[in-house]
């Protein structure tokens, strides 16, 4: 017998081509990275950080609960001078965790689970990690690497270079220059994290500069740590261990990944103009609004706010849009990192355009949720799209009609709201399999898409 819970949500959603413009003002949820952040250097600090603006879904959710799990105090409340929702966490500092009495899950997330690997390889205490399927699945030797040059004993349980991920307690640890191969703030935010209990200074290098929210956000808390470009174009962040971390206010920007879904939306529907109120703009995470300028998009900033997590509205109006003279837009390089998880989003508006879109230097979609060259292409060639894979990314052949289709989330939150803004423009029935998803990192994107149509 199907559970009657089951019953009363079928896992799929239907959704039809929209018949009028997309209007009206809309917040979005708050930034998943600085929400995770806000919890994990809040349990690290001494005193108590109030966050505002909290991302309330399912991966910032396993976050508080890990931090539980090792005796930190969470405090969800309404505030009462103002009815803000406010998450405040007592910290423990450095040195105040406790032993875990069972394995830490981090759900579906990739940010706990390797944000949290750097701090656990350091602790007197030992402990095990491990989330879902997809994280079981997802690499982790990009982490195991820099930790066991720092000192730390880190083993992947089944030998596969994937969680479960067990850390022998009481190492000591040691700063390392680290060259990581890739541009990714997961591998970045763990070593620097792990960094903060070394002997001497940690450097990590990236081919290009991944968000910088570890580095803002620690210097905020009173880490000595910074950004410099090095002579051969690498990013570099540095981090001087040494000084405490002490608890602040954290107020948490709109999240432009979560921005991106309504900005395509309103570009793609005739008529359309929508406000995004307060959403982050830093320049390592606005690759997408980069990009769709060159392509002629018309997206205005609006009250402006220069703090170091800087923030605007966003107003967006339906655009014509255009590739290059050979009629072609290549998006690649370093900005492939400031727009990571809006590709899938953007390739489904490079398939409603008139022009060829090359997306390259992106190989690490392959390692996300779900392998998203893969599922982006499958999806959008079920649709009607002309697309194909290329080893480091896709090309899209727009402007053939899109048409709905049963497209499969692979339980991959951003694929179920890139392809739910696909059926704005495709004729007929677009399902969605799978749908409740979109909980991992916006629980409420059904609800705010249609109060916008
Ligand atoms: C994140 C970093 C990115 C991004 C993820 C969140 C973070 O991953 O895809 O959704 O908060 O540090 P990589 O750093 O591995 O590219």
């Amino acid at each position: 017998m199907i559970p009657s819970k089951q019953r009363e949500r079928p896992a799929m959603i239907s959704l039809e081509k929209a018949t009028r413009p997309l209007k009206g003002d809309i917040f979005v949820p708050g930034d998943k990275s600085i929400s995770h952040r806000s919890i994990m250097f809040g349990a690290l600090s001494q005193g108590t950080t109030e966050v505002t603006g909290f991302l309330q879904s399912a991966d910032c959710l396993s976050t508080i609960d890990c931090f539980r799990k090792l005796g930190v105090q969470i405090e969800h409340a309404i505030r009462p001078t103002n009815g803000v929702p406010t998450i405040t966490v007592h910290g423990k500092g450095l040195h105040g965790l406790s032993a875990p009495d069972s394995t830490l899950y981090t759900g579906n997330s990739g940010t706990t689970t390797r944000l949290m690997s750097g701090i656990l390889a350091a602790q007197p205490f030992d402990s095990m990690i491990t989330g879902d399927m997809s994280i079981e699945k997802r690499p982790m030797g990009r982490i195991i690497k820099p930790l066991s040059q720092m000192g730390a004993e880190v083993a992947s349980v089944m030998g596969n270079g994937c969680a479960p991920l067990r850390f022998t307690g009481g190492k000591k640890l040691h700063g390392i220059n680290y060259r990581s191969p890739v541009a990714s703030a997961q591998v970045k935010s763990c070593t620097i994290l792990a960094g903060l209990y070394a002997e001497g200074d940690t450097v990590v290098y990236e081919p290009a500069l991944s968000r910088n929210h570890t580095e803002i956000m620690l210097s905020a808390f009173g880490a000595d740590i910074h950004n410099e470009v090095a002579r051969d174009g690498s990013a570099v962040a540095i981090l001087h261990p040494g000084m405490p971390l002490s608890g602040r206010k954290i107020n948490v920007p709109g999240d432009i990944s979560s921005a991106a879904y309504f900005i395509v939306a309103a570009l793609m529907v005739p008529g359309s103009e929508i406000l995004i109120r307060n959403v982050g703009i830093n320049k390592t995470r606005s690759g997408i609004l980069t990009v769709l300028n060159q392509m002629g998009a018309d997206i205005t900033l609006l009250n402006v706010d220069e703090s170091s997590e800087p923030k605007a509205d966003i107003l967006v109006k339906y655009s014509e849009l255009h590739g290059n003279e050979n009629n072609q837009f290549v998006i690649g390089g370093k900005e492939i990192p400031t727009m990571i998880d809006e590709l899938p989003v953007v390739a489904v508006l490079a398939a409603t355009r008139n022009f060829d879109t090359v997306i390259k230097d992106a190989a690490e979609l392959k390692v996300k949720e779900s392998d998203r060259i893969d599922t982006v292409v499958s999806g959008l060639t079920k649709m009607g799209c002309d697309i194909e894979a290329t080893d480091d990314g896709m090309i899209i052949h727009g402007g053939k009609p899109l048409k709905g289709a049963d497209i499969n989330s692979h339980a991959d939150h951003r694929l179920a709201m890139s392809f739910a803004i696909a059926s704005l423009a495709a004729s007929g029935t677009t399902r969605i399999l799978d749908d409740e998803c979109v909980g991992i990192s916006y629980p409420s994107f059904f609800k705010d898409l249609l109060g916008l149509l």
